[in-house]
C-alpha cells in the first residue's frame, strides 16, 4: 500500500515535471492539479517577481470549465512544504470530495496526491482554493475559477471570468507578506492586502466595442476584502448569484458588494463610445477607481440589444418546509471591540486575556473552532432554519458547504439561493435551506483569519 502511493507518487512528479501528459490511457487517468510554488510577475514591470504558490504554477490557477451534469476528474498533487487539500466552493457535490481536512479527508501530505472525482449538479460561477491553513494558502495564490456551462450558452458575445483579489506585498521588494498569523488581522477584520489585482493583473485591461454584450463572471478570492463595484461606461444586469440563476435579470441601478468568497454574473453591454474607456470600477474610500478597464474600439452593433432572458434555473433551487422548519441560533461573538469575556477553547473556558494569548478571537455559541458535535444535526431531506445574529463589530461573511440556502427576508418572501451570506456587525439574519446532501458540511466565516481564529463550525445531514 505504502509502496504504491510512493510509486504513484513519484510517477506523477515526473510526468509534471516534463508535462508529459499520460498519452497512452488518456481515457482512464485523471488529469492532474499540481499545488506548487512558483513567481510571477504581480507587482509593476520594474518590481522583481512576487514568489507565490499556484496551481499547476499559476496564478490564478488554470480555468476548469465542465459542462452541467459532466464528471471532473483532477489528481490532485501536492508540491507544497505544506499539506493541503483543494475545496471546490459552492458545488453541491459528494462530502467526500468537498476537501476539508479533518471532516472530509486527510490533509493532503507534501508529495502525497488526492483523487477529486465529482460530478457537477449545477451550471454557474464556482471556483475552488486550498482548505488547509487557508488564510496563508489562499493568500499564496492558491485558488482557481471553475465554470460549470449551461447546456445553452447565455446569448452574449463574450465570457469573461474576472477573480478579484487583494494582496499584502512589501512595498520594496513585491514579496507576500509571510505574516499570516498576525495578531492583528485575527481580531480585527482580516488580512487586508495593499494591492489589489484582477486575474492576477493589476491593469487588467479588455478591448471591446460600443454595444457588445459581456457575461462578466465576478469571483471574490480575497482573504477578507469586501468589494463595491460600479459599473461606467456599460450597462447591465445581475443574472446569477454565487453560481445560481436569478429568476429574472436585474437591472445594476447601484453598487455591486460581493464578501469573500462570493460570485456575481453580469451581463453588460458596452455603452462608452469608440475611444472611450468602460470601467468596472471599486469603490475605495469613497472613490470610484479602475478595477478593470474596458477599452473600446468600433462599434458592434448599431443599438443596444433587448434585455437578456435568464439564466436557466439549476435543479433543486426552492425551499420549502419553512414553516414547520427547526430553527437553530447561531450567536457570532469576539474580536476587537466585541463583548466576549470568555469562551471554550479546546474544552476549557478561558478568558479573553487567555484567548488572546492563544491568538483566538471569535467564538460561536460561546465556543471557539470545531467541535466533536455539530451546531446541528438533521435528517437528510428536512429544512432547517438559522438564525445567525452578528454580535461583533465587523463584517463577516458566512459560507455554507455543500449546499445553497435562501434568506428569509418576510414572513412569505426569500432572498437569492446563495452559499455566502454577507453580514454586517450588529445584524441578525435568518438562512432556509433543504438539507438535501447528506454527509458533515462547514459552515464558516470567509474571512479567512477569522475563520483561523474561532469563526468555523459544521452541520451534519444525516
Ligand atoms: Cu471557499 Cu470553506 O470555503
Ligand atoms: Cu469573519
Amino acid at each position: 500500500m505504502l509502496e504504491r502511493r510512493t510509486f504513484l507518487g513519484g510517477c506523477l512528479a515526473v510526468a509534471t515535471a516534463g508535462h508529459l501528459s499520460a498519452p497512452a490511457r488518456a481515457g482512464t487517468k485523471a488529469p492532474t492539479l499540481t499545488a506548487r510554488p512558483a513567481s510571477v510577475q504581480l507587482a509593476p514591470s520594474g518590481f522583481p517577481e512576487t514568489a507565490i504558490w499556484g496551481y499547476d504554477g499559476a496564478m490564478p490557477g488554470p480555468q476548469l470549465r465542465i459542462a452541467q451534469g459532466a464528471r471532473l476528474r483532477r489528481s490532485f498533487v501536492n508540491d507544497l512544504p505544506q499539506a493541503s487539500s483543494v475545496h471546490w466552493h459552492g458545488l453541491r457535490i459528494d462530502n467526500a470530495m468537498d476537501g476539508v481536512p479533518g471532516l472530509t479527508q486527510a490533509a493532503v501530505a507534501p508529495g502525497q496526491q488526492f483523487a477529486y472525482d465529482f460530478i457537477a449538479p449545477d451550471a454557474g460561477t464556482y471556483w475552488y482554493h486550498a482548505h488547509n491553513r487557508s488564510s496563508e494558502q489562499v493568500a499564496r495564490g492558491l485558488y482557481g475559477a471553475l465554470i460549470v456551462e449551461e447546456p445553452e450558452a447565455a446569448d452574449v458575445d463574450r465570457d469573461e471570468v474576472l477573480i478579484l483579489d487583494d494582496w499584502l506585498l512589501d512595498p520594496e521588494t513585491a514579496q507576500i507578506d509571510p505574516d499570516f498569523l498576525s495578531r492583528h488581522d485575527r481580531s480585527h477584520a482580516g488580512r487586508n492586502g495593499n494591492f489589489i489585482a484582477t486575474n492576477g493583473r493589476h491593469d487588467l485591461s479588455l478591448d471591446v466595442s460600443q454595444h457588445e454584450r459581456l457575461r462578466l463572471r465576478l469571483i471574490n478570492a480575497a482573504n477578507a476584502r469586501i468589494f463595491v463595484l460600479a459599473l461606467a461606461g456599460m450597462e447591465g444586469w445581475t443574472v446569477a448569484l454565487d453560481g445560481m440563476p436569478l429568476p429574472a435579470p436585474e437591472p445594476i441601478n447601484d453598487l455591486l458588494v460581493l464578501g469573500p468568497g462570493q460570485r456575481a454574473d453580469l451581463i453588460v453591454d458596452i455603452t462608452a463610445g469608440p475611444s472611450e474607456t468602460a470601467h468596472l470600477a471599486r469603490i475605495d474610500r469613497q472613490q470610484g477607481v479602475p478595477q478593470v478597464a474596458f477599452p473600446v474600439s468600433g462599434r458592434a452593433a448599431a443599438a443596444r440589444r433587448g434585455p437578456p432572458r435568464p439564466l436557466p434555473p439549476n435543479p433543486r433551487m426552492a425551499v420549502s418546509g419553512l414553516e414547520t422548519a427547526v430553527t437553530t441560533r447561531l450567536e457570532m461573538q469576539g474580536g476587537a471591540m466585541g463583548t466576549l469575556d470568555a469562551a471554550i477553547l479546546n474544552g476549557e473556558r478561558k478568558s479573553f486575556r487567555q484567548l488572546v494569548a492563544a491568538n483566538q478571537f471569535w467564538a460561536f455559541n460561546g465556543t471557539i473552532g470545531m467541535t466533536e458535535t455539530p451546531l446541528a444535526s438533521v435528517p437528510q431531506g428536512e429544512t432547517i432554519k438559522l438564525e445567525i445574529r452578528n454580535d461583533t463589530a465587523f463584517p463577516h461573511a458566512m459560507h455554507l458547504h455543500g449546499m445553497h440556502f435562501r434568506e428569509v427576508t418576510g414572513a412569505a418572501t426569500l432572498g437569492p439561493f446563495r452559499d455566502t451570506l454577507l453580514m454586517a456587525g450588529g445584524e441578525t439574519r435568518t438562512i432556509a435551506f433543504v438539507a438535501d446532501n447528506p454527509g458533515k458540511w462547514l459552515f464558516h466565516c470567509h474571512m479567512l483569519s477569522h475563520a483561523a481564529s474561532g469563526m468555523m463550525t459544521w452541520l451534519h445531514v444525516t
